[in-house]
């Protein structure tokens, strides 16, 4: 598929994690792409941190650059003074890890529908964040609040539902959308039945069909290291990738017939119309006659 232009004003105009700390500390400065413009991220230990939108011909400006919750934002546009908050990012008794970001060759749209599906778990996740035959999606409820949607009320059955468990467990959950691109779970932790763990991944498009997954954990967890909770993410996002680099076409449709619903996708059917509602048009697909041709183009 030939790339496109970005011509989104809605996502010319957000913030989006391009980096996380960390990496531009110690491994910086950093090549990347935004909605199809290359970027460079520099700011080695004490220096600033610096994001800048260049071309063949060297860099063409620099970008705005917020740091929050662990990574480095920045904007193609004019991006609010805000970014949504995550309170339990900033309790004390939170152990918080940046556990990886990792290439998918799919859209934003696909990574975060795969996210919000916890239909998926028993058969892809099998032994882990479900197993089968226990694949009952039980019901849950989905709406809009304060200008987020939010799936509450959703249990599962989960064999090992993190690092810290030692048994299986009905794990609750909560979704919550505060941003296009960036889902955040909360989840029973399995040391304090009254907390969430918080999880989420903070999906950076990249081009239309490419995109990088910054994985953001904020746990109760005292005993686990840095390399095993890392581990466990990798397993888990390895188990994803083939699955979601299949799905065709790789844009999101949001046609309203774009693809049969079934009772685990009401997260989905909500998510895709909230894009529809803000006007999202980069990365999915709006139109059913165009989204037929790009299956047929991408299957060939
Ligand atoms: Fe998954």
């Amino acid at each position: 598929m030939p790339e496109r232009l970005c011509n989104d004003p809605v996502l010319e105009n957000l913030w989006h994690p391009v980096a996380a700390i960390p990496d531009v500390r110690e491994r910086g400065p950093i090549t990347t792409q935004l909605l199809g413009e290359k970027l460079v991220i520099s700011g080695q230990a004490g220096e600033e941190i610096v994001v800048s939108e260049v071309s063949d011909v060297g860099i063409d400006r620099r970008l705005p650059v917020r740091e929050s919750f662990g990574f480095v934002w920045t904007s193609l546009g004019s991006p609010p003074e805000t970014l949504f908050d995550i309170p339990e990012f900033h309790e004390p008794d939170r152990w918080y890890e940046n556990s990886g970001s990792f290439g998918v060759h799919t859209s934003a749209g696909r990574v975060v529908e795969n996210f919000l599906d916890l239909a998926h778990f028993p058969f892809v996740h099998d032994g882990y964040l479900g197993e089968q035959p226990y694949t009952e999606v039980k019901e849950y409820s989905v709406g809009i609040d304060n200008g987020e949607i939010w799936a509450t009320g959703c249990e599962f059955y989960q064999p090992i539902a993190a690092v810290s468990a030692t048994d299986g467990q009905v794990t609750k959950y909560s979704y919550r959308l505060a941003h296009p691109f960036c889902p955040l779970l909360y989840k029973t932790s399995p040391l304090d039945p009254e907390r969430f763990d918080v999880i989420g991944i903070f999906v950076q498009p990249m081009t239309e069909v490419q995109t990088c997954a910054h994985q953001f954990l904020c746990l109760l967890d005292e005993a686990n290291d840095d390399a095993t909770i890392k581990r466990f993410q990798a397993i888990i996002f390895s188990q994803d990738k083939p699955i979601l680099e299949n799905q065709v076409p790789k844009r999101l449709p949001l046609g309203p017939r774009a693809e049969t619903p079934i009772r685990a996708d009401k997260t989905s059917i909500q998510y895709r119309r909230w894009l529809t509602e803000l006007g999202v048009s980069y990365g999915v697909i709006r139109d059913e006659a165009q989204q037929v041709a790009a299956t047929k183009e991408e299957v060939r």
